[in-house]
């Protein structure tokens, strides 16, 4: 069973993607919205969050955890791959096996990162916009990504202010939302950027109204469809499926999936209907 979580909704934009490839999957979707936003608190805060879902789905039956938020995987995604899934360390092999009931010693993690690298080659302005959260923005792993681009082409960076709370309402159009978007995208447009990554799970539910703010000549990216495909190739790698249960999974459409939150659940069911 693959778990994926987020502080919210935004993680399904991920889940959507790696559906499409692997229908017949189980899933159990976590959205910890009674603790959005991620973006705007201490590291530590969202690191203890990080540990306590992946505990709760890996004794729900997860052996493979999708950390469908930016925010998340550059604050905790490296101490959750230290605690859970290196199975040559007893005390880990232990704790992954006392939580999975037997049935793994450790676990594998994904996580999400700005697709900086793709909007290099896809730039003809040579200036990249990059949104996100303050979070991702100021972290270690996003920052190295960046000076590595930064050799090549210029990358302009923003805050996606508001985003995260619009579509946590399930307010993803309008002329409030129209205003909301325009406020964090023109300053990128502005500095002459053609291509504009979404570096928070939670954007791409407001891509229609960033591409209207933006115009047809800006180019779009979110990472979802690369990182579905990375999740197909470490189930392979690591064993989790043989290449035979991965095709499997892939032509069957009779996965079940599981959704929790932490706060209201209405936000989270009008999108899977939508979805
Ligand atoms: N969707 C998340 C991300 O990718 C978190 C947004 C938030 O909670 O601030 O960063």
């Amino acid at each position: 069973m693959t778990g994926i979580f987020d502080s919210g909704v935004g993680g399904l934009s991920v889940y959507r993607e790696i559906r499409k490839l692997l229908p017949g999957e189980d899933y159990i979707y976590f959205s910890d919205n009674a603790h959005c936003p991620y973006g705007e608190k201490p590291v530590e805060y969202v690191v203890d969050r990080a540990f306590r879902i992946t505990e709760m789905l890996v004794s729900r039956g997860a052996d493979i955890i999708v950390v469908a938020c930016n925010t998340a995987t550059a604050a905790a995604i490296s101490s959750l791959r230290q605690a859970f899934s290196d199975p040559e360390d007893p005390a880990v092999r232990q704790r992954v096996l006392a939580l999975s009931d037997g049935r793994r010693d450790h676990v594998k993690f994904i996580g999400m990162e700005p697709a900086v690298k793709p909007a290099v080659s896809l730039t003809r302005s040579g200036v990249v916009g990059v949104l996100a959260t303050a979070g991702t923005l100021k972290a270690e792993k996003y920052r190295h990504t960046r000076d590595l681009a930064h050799d090549r082409i210029t990358v302009v960076e923003h805050v996606g202010q508001g985003f995260v709370e619009l579509v946590e309402r399930g307010e993803l159009s309008g002329p409030d939302a129209e205003k909301v978007v325009r406020a964090s995208v023109q300053p990128l447009l502005d500095k002459g950027a053609d291509t504009i990554v979404l570096g928070c799970t939670h954007y791409p539910f407001l891509a229609d109204t960033i591409r209207k703010v933006a115009g047809p000549d800006v180019t779009i990216i979110d990472p979802a469809p690369a990182v579905a495909r990375h999740v197909v190739e470490v189930m392979e790698e690591d064993g989790v499926l043989s290449a035979g249960q991965v095709a499997e999974l892939s032509s069957d459409h009779k996965g079940h999936s599981v959704f929790l939150s932490s706060g209201p659940d209405d936000v989270l069911k009008r999108m899977l209907s939508m979805l």
